[in-house]
């Protein structure tokens, strides 16, 4: 009950600004990986999976689009982000032509979706993609070390319900996409991975 209470508190874009402030040091490890293994120039059109209220806009100088299944994170967003469109929607079902995007990218969203649901949001990723793009995703594992203890309780208490080692991420996207590349940054909160997302 307490669980519940708590996420329907982090539901309230301003709290969940926060939570994402508190979580400062895995954010500079997002933020690392997307610079570092996301091709971006001033033209390139990107699709952002599951945007939150837009943390990530800034990092895109291109064109950027972010989709949110959460209304009032895209209309937080909205009000808070300067250029860029965001757009209620589940990355499970985009309403985007095929090969829309020059690259897709989905942020500390994984642990929110079941496998089901993480297989059709590549798929739909790797749809919306033009030739030449991927899907790269980038989210907290559980630590890579299994006797960080710490580490591993505490990404169990995060309100997405899928935490899961690297192995198991990469062995849930298989099973729709193929996997390029992968890379884990170690962090004193969490482990955060890459994986570069192709057609299988
Ligand atoms: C931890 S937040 C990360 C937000 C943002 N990417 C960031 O780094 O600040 C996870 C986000 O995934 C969104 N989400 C969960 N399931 C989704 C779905 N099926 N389609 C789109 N977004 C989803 C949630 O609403 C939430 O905003």
């Amino acid at each position: 009950m307490l669980r519940k209470a708590l996420e329907r508190v982090l539901e309230l874009p301003a709290v969940y600004d926060l939570n994402q402030f508190i979580g400062q040091p895995t954010v500079r490890r997002y933020t690392q990986l997307l610079v570092e293994e996301v091709p971006l120039g001033a033209e390139t059109k990107v699709l952002d999976l599951g945007c939150g209220t837009g943390a990530t806009r800034k990092l895109i100088p291109g064109h950027y689009v972010g989709i949110d299944i959460n209304p009032d994170y895209v209309a937080s967003a909205k009000r808070i982000r300067s250029g860029g469109e965001f757009i209620a929607m589940d990355a499970t079902k985009l309403s985007f032509p095929d090969a829309s995007f020059d690259q897709v990218i989905s942020v500390a969203t994984t642990h929110h979706l079941d496998g089901e649901q993480l297989q059709a949001m590549a798929l739909e990723a790797l749809r919306v993609v033009r030739p030449g793009g991927a899907f790269h995703i980038i989210d907290a594992i559980l630590p890579v070390n299994p006797r960080d203890r710490a580490k591993d309780m505490f990404f169990r208490m995060d309100r997405g319900r899928f935490p899961r080692k690297l192995e198991d991420l990469v062995a849930t996207v298989s099973r729709a996409a193929g996997v390029a590349r992968t890379r884990v940054l170690n962090g004193p909160m969490h482990d955060v991975a890459y994986l570069k997302v192709v057609g299988a």
